[in-house]
């Protein structure tokens, strides 16, 4: 037993485990709850008979088989995102957490982590130093997890060879050099066996190190003393049961909030002071300290909702909508820089796109690699621009603040977890210009409510026709319109932009904010794109306010589409000639409630432009 576990009596050792089932990550956790006595006597028993039935091990307990129950669990659609596992020796009181499944890490890993003192990354002494283990290292690394323990698992298979461990131990230093842990060691073990698990092994008498649990008894839980921190207070809801309480529950993350403090609204930056802490059963209380979920009122009436943070407002934390971040990709389907992704932050939901990387890290040697986008476990670094202004701390500084996740808008899926380094664009710094002659003394001037139709559909569908004629009509009514049409924009404004998703992206970002332009100058802007990313057009239609984007759906199959091809580009295509052509070899995405739609299979169109000139009369 290690010689400092006292100085450590009574503190909680929280640590994260990494690495797949097949590296006995199951077996190793399970042991170590076997042989520190943190398993009942019913499991025990039922342990006994499910070794017997499944375990791979004779009639051997099968330590894995206490931690795989979960996965039963699972198979039952019992999600469990993060599994926590709670034990304790006379000398200290553990966390493991744990994320099942084989993926090489998941966002799990990642939520997991940041809260960790301690990473054990495991690898089959068979196997060594593989990259998964490089790339486990280096998003604990990434995540601030200051220690890491390489248990090197199995090595009663290599016959408990010194040479091996002593090679592997070389390889791990090689690299866990140029990675920012600050405590690093790697333990020779036999999980199953349980040698340098809980007791020391005989089978390696050579290993003069501490056992696993004695090393996670003496290593220095690096708490990060959340509590002496400045008040970081996330709103998860304002709580109004009643036009008497207004009131905003959510959970202190950092600091402590106490009755009377003087604290900033964020981003709004709006200034109060705390009038009343209230918790579960209505009781008052002065103070509440870091990690508690109560529900605050405030003196002042301000505007505060869901997703805002309350901070001390002598140490508040910055506002801003761009960022430096650390990105890893978490999702089969690579990003696409510049495309409209959801970005969550604590509480708070924001559309946000990612820039093409700074760079990408090469796994095996850390180094900064060029990149264009990143793919399924790729780490690297982008510049994050909200919509709105957030507010934040560096990661560094507070974990929970500081990381965010990014969320595909017509997926649904967690592509990317995120860390912020610094803000690049901070919204003190950046004020929007105030002008006297502003939209609405445009708009009044010309007499016209501005808009911007949106045309979306296949190529040949009929948009450039029906978009001419909607600008005849409105021109003869004396309206004062603009079209912007795909094929001439890619003349002058888009000319070097192609046809791969990116450049759609970037295509349909330019034109909408030249859209935005023109809307402000009191214009109905006509604007006809394929558009055929759902991700986009949402994107462009969370540019303007509500009734100003009316998305029009030029509806035709591709069958008939492809039978009018008016410029001949379908046969192209089709032989061959032309690559990423919608519809044929590049998807398009259908508008599922589109303000209008034009069933072109139907109408002609003159009648089709009738149709959204009666929609316009109709929104005035
Ligand atoms: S979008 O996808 O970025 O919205 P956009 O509307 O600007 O496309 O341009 C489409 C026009 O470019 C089509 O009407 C067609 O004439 C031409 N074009 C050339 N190559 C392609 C292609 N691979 N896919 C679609 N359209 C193409």
């Amino acid at each position: 037993m290690s010689g400092h576990a006292n100085e450590h009596a009574t503190s909680l050792l929280r640590f994260v485990t990494c690495g797949s089932v097949d590296d006995g990550k199951s077996t190793l956790i399970g042991k170590l709850l076997l042989d520190t006595n943190s398993v009942y006597e019913d499991q025990l028993a039922a342990l006994a008979r499910d070794s017997k039935q499944f375990g791979t091990q004779g009639d051997a307990l099968d330590p894995a088989l206490l931690v795989d129950g979960l996965a039963a669990e699972r198979a039952q659609g019992i999600t469990i995102d993060v599994a926590y596992r709670y034990f304790a020796t006379p000398e200290r009181k553990f966390i493991v957490i744990d994320s099942p499944g084989h993926e090489q890490y998941t966002r799990n890993m990642v939520t997991g982590a940041s809260n960790a003192d301690l990473a054990v990354v495991l690898i089959d002494a068979r196997k060594g130093v593989l990259q998964q283990t490089r790339r486990h290292c280096h998003v604990i690394a990434l995540l601030g997890v200051e220690s890491l323990v390489l248990a090197v698992n199995k090595m009663d298979l290599v016959d408990f060879d010194q040479a091996v461990f002593a090679k592997i131990d070389a390889d791990f230093r090689s690299f866990a050099a140029s990675l920012a842990l600050t405590d690093c060691v790697s333990i020779p073990l036999s999980a199953f066996h349980g040698d340098n698990v809980c007791h020391a092994s005989d089978a390696m008498a050579w290993y003069s190190g501490p056992t696993l649990l004695a090393h996670l008894h003496s290593v220095k839980a690096g708490e990060r003393e959340l509590g002496d921190q400045p008040l970081r207070f996330s709103v998860q809801w304002v709580n109004r049961p009643n036009a008497a309480f207004r009131g905003y529950s959510g959970r202190v993350l950092a600091g402590s909030l106490r009755v009377g403090d003087a604290v900033t609204v964020l981003p709004s930056r709006r200034e109060t002071t705390v009038k009343q802490i209230v918790t579960w059963g209505d009781d008052s209380i002065e103070v509440a300290t870091t990690g508690r979920s109560v529900t605050v009122v405030l003196s002042d009436e301000i505007d505060v909702g869901r997703g805002d943070l309350i901070v001390a407002r002598n140490a508040p934390a910055q506002v801003a909508d761009q960022f430096e971040a650390d990105i890893v990709w978490m999702s089969d389907t690579p990003l696409v820089a510049g495309r409209g992704y959801l970005m969550k932050v604590g509480a708070r939901t924001v559309s946000a796109t990612l820039s093409e990387p700074k760079f990408r890290r090469n796994v095996d040697t850390f180094e900064q690699i060029a990149a264009k986008t990143l793919a399924l476990n790729d780490i690297g670094v982008c510049v994050v621009t909200t919509a709105q202004p957030i507010a934040f701390d560096p990661y560094v500084e507070q974990h929970d603040t500081g990381s965010f996740i990014i969320i595909d808008r017509s997926t649904n899926e967690t592509v990317a977890a995120g860390m912020i380094r610094f803000a690049l664009r901070r919204s003190q710094n950046v004020h929007w210009q105030t002008l006297t002659v502003n939209r609405a003394a445009r708009s009044s001037a010309l007499g016209q409510t501005p808009r911007v139709l949106w045309l979306t559909g296949l190529s040949g569908a009929g948009k450039s026709t029906i978009a001419n004629l909607v600008e005849k009509r409105l021109h003869a009514m004396g309206r004062h319109t603009y079209l912007l049409d795909g094929d001439n924009v890619r003349h002058g404004l888009c000319h070097d932009l192609g046809f791969t998703e990116a450049d759609r992206v970037e295509n349909i970002r330019r034109v909408s904010e030249v859209a935005k332009l023109m809307v402000d100058a009191g214009l109905i802007v006509i604007a006809s794109f394929i558009s055929p990313y759902a991700a986009e057009r949402q994107m462009v239609r969370e540019k303007f306010a509500t009734d100003e984007f009316v998305e029009i759906f030029v509806d035709a199959s591709l069958e008939l589409a492809e039978s009018r091809d008016p410029k001949g580009l379908y046969k192209k295509a089709r032989r061959g000639e032309l690559r990423n052509f919608t519809g044929i070899d590049a998807p398009y995405e259908a508008p599922v409630s589109p303000e209008l739609r034009i069933d072109t299979a139907n109408i002609d169109a003159v009648a089709a432009a009738e149709q959204i000139i009666e929609f316009l009369d109709r929104a005035g």
